[in-house]
């Protein structure tokens, strides 16, 4: 424990840990939102990855991607994760979205203990939110205000009258009860936006931004922190890369 009596969770990704403080306060649900093919899933592998060379187990769940396509990916980077599998100590859960009425809260709490998780990775909020109506969830929300129906337009019906910053709050809710230290990824927006929900931002415990940025003509991976509350940020950009052990920041 540090001085300021917080525990922090290395990322364990070289060059971040120094922008948040030391690390993740133990128990938050971080945010990781950023544009498609930018190393968010990456980000994710790594956390865990690295959590288990630390000694702490975590959990992977994933509505993005097949097992198979994280563990090839996760191949690419050195990391054996079937072999971390087999040994009880990193477990992925892919959430099929082909079923109705999964109780996908269970399913997590489930698994989280059955690893021992102290990490827990969600990829994604959006596709959570996307297919709210596949799961059991303890939410019957409607928007029944016509004003915000009317604001919320096509989208409510989308989707399906929960409306999507109701379900992105009640997800988060959830991950933050379980004891685990989160990473929570999520989509940014075309117009700009930070996340294509509007709230995740300002729900979550601390927010990583990751882009692709052209600067004077080059297209850069960039980083940068924008929050994590009990913690002094660095916020300023720095560039990424893919280096042969994963995301390393320059
Ligand atoms: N071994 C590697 N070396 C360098 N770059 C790689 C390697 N493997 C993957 N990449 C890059 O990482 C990108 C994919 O990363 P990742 O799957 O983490 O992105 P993502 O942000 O999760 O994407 P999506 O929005 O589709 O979920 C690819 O576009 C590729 O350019
Ligand atoms: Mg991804």
């Amino acid at each position: 424990m540090a001085m300021d009596g917080i525990e922090r969770v290395k990322t364990g990704i070289n060059g971040l840990d120094g922008l948040i403080g030391g690390g993740i306060p133990q128990g938050f649900n971080v945010l990781i939102t950023g544009g498609p093919g930018v190393g968010k899933t990456i980000f994710g592998l790594q956390y865990l990855y690295n959590g288990v060379k630390n000694g702490e187990n975590g959990l992977y769940v994933t509505l993005d991607n097949t097992r198979q396509e994280l563990l090839k990916q996760a191949r690419l980077f050195g990391w054996d994760i079937a072999a971390l599998e087999k040994d009880g100590k990193l477990a992925v859960l892919e959430v099929p979205l082909n079923t109705t009425d999964m109780d996908l809260f269970e399913l997590v709490k489930t698994n989280v203990k059955k690893v021992g998780a102290k990490r827990l990775v969600f990829d994604s909020l959006i596709n959570f939110s996307i297919n709210i109506d596949q799961f059991k969830t303890p939410l019957d929300y409607t928007v029944t205000n016509p004003k915000v129906a009317e604001v919320m337009g096509n989208e409510k019906m989308y989707y399906s009258g929960k409306s999507k910053e109701r379900v992105t709050y009640l997800l988060l809710d959830e991950l933050s009860k379980l004891g685990t230290t989160n990473i929570v990824i999520t989509a940014s927006s075309e117009d700009g936006m930070m996340t294509k929900d509007g709230v995740s931002e300002f729900a979550t415990d601390g927010v990583i931004v990751l882009e692709l940025s052209d600067t004077g003509g080059e297209i850069l991976r960039t980083v940068r922190v924008t929050k994590m509350r009990d913690s002094k940020i660095d916020p300023k950009l720095k560039t990424f890369d893919f280096g042969e052990k994963g995301i390393v920041l320059e």
